[in-house]
């Protein structure tokens, strides 16, 4: 049996005071559950934010992670400084990377690598647009993005991540995939990890995102090869995310 993870993305938003708050609340709400849960917070709130999670069941982690250990890269944040504030999560490859910041899939893997070698649990997230989906690339464009991990990383590597399937055109824009198209890619990507390594594959969790909020969380966490969910805008509210997070 897979354990189940909802993960928080604040991305770029609240402050010093209102992440506080929402971390608080959240703990204040956990109660007693089989799942995992954690929030990727901005990383300035990085170093408050870890005090309020520790000892508790919230798990913390980034919403993004350099692609080089150390040295002169400018605005960067490597791995080794997240581990100081006990990130057992970070982002790699989320859509607004790749589309604003210009995250490769090749940049992405070494993100993805970094995280891993500071044993953090890198959140690979794939997903495709909704040009690529009329265009029937879907699952052309999730092959290219594994297979930019694969070649660096190996199969092996998939023991400790989590991947997160998200489609561009779910993103903040209100419209969720149906519980049958992100269960299709869901089960597509198994699959795909499966013809490499059957154990792997039945272990990896792999995690919905987009516009994911408690009117539907139920019915894609109901899906088969649903493992969780990767919450944006519901997760910025505690009492919606809680509800998220007992829905599974
Ligand atoms: P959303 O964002 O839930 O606001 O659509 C999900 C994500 O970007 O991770």
């Amino acid at each position: 049996m897979r354990r189940s993870l909802v993960v928080g993305n604040w991305k770029m938003n609240g402050t010093l005071a209102s992440a506080e708050m929402l971390a608080k609340g959240i703990i204040a709400g956990l109660g007693a559950s089989d799942a995992d849960i954690a929030v990727c917070v901005p990383y300035v709130y990085l170093p408050r934010v870890s005090e309020v999670v520790k000892g508790s069941q919230l798990g913390l982690g980034s919403q993004n992670i350099a692609d080089k250990s150390s040295g002169a890269f400018t605005g960067e944040i490597s791995a080794s400084m997240l581990k100081e504030f006990d990130c057992q999560y970070a982002l790699v490859g989320h859509s607004e990377r790749r589309s604003y910041y210009g995250d490769t899939n090749e940049s992405v893997a070494a993100r993805y690598c970094q995280a891993q070698e500071q044993n953090i649990t890198p959140i690979l997230c794939v997903g495709e647009t909704l040009e690529q989906r009329e265009l029937d690339q879907t699952f052309q464009v999730i092959n290219e993005q594994l297979d930019a991990v694969i070649n660096l990383a190996g199969i092996s590597s998939f023991n400790k991540a989590v991947i997160a399937y998200e489609p561009v055109w779910a993103i903040g824009t209100g419209k969720t995939a149906s519980d049958e198209q992100a269960q299709e890619v869901h089960h597509y990507i198994r699959q795909y990890i499966a013809a490499k390594d059957q154990t792997i594959a039945d272990k990896i969790q792999i995690l919905y995102g987009g516009s994911a909020k408690p009117e539907n969380a139920q019915g894609l966490f109901a899906m088969p090869d649903i493992d969780g969910g990767l919450i944006g805008g519901a997760s910025l509210d505690a009492e919606s995310f809680l509800k998220i997070f007992h829905s599974i």
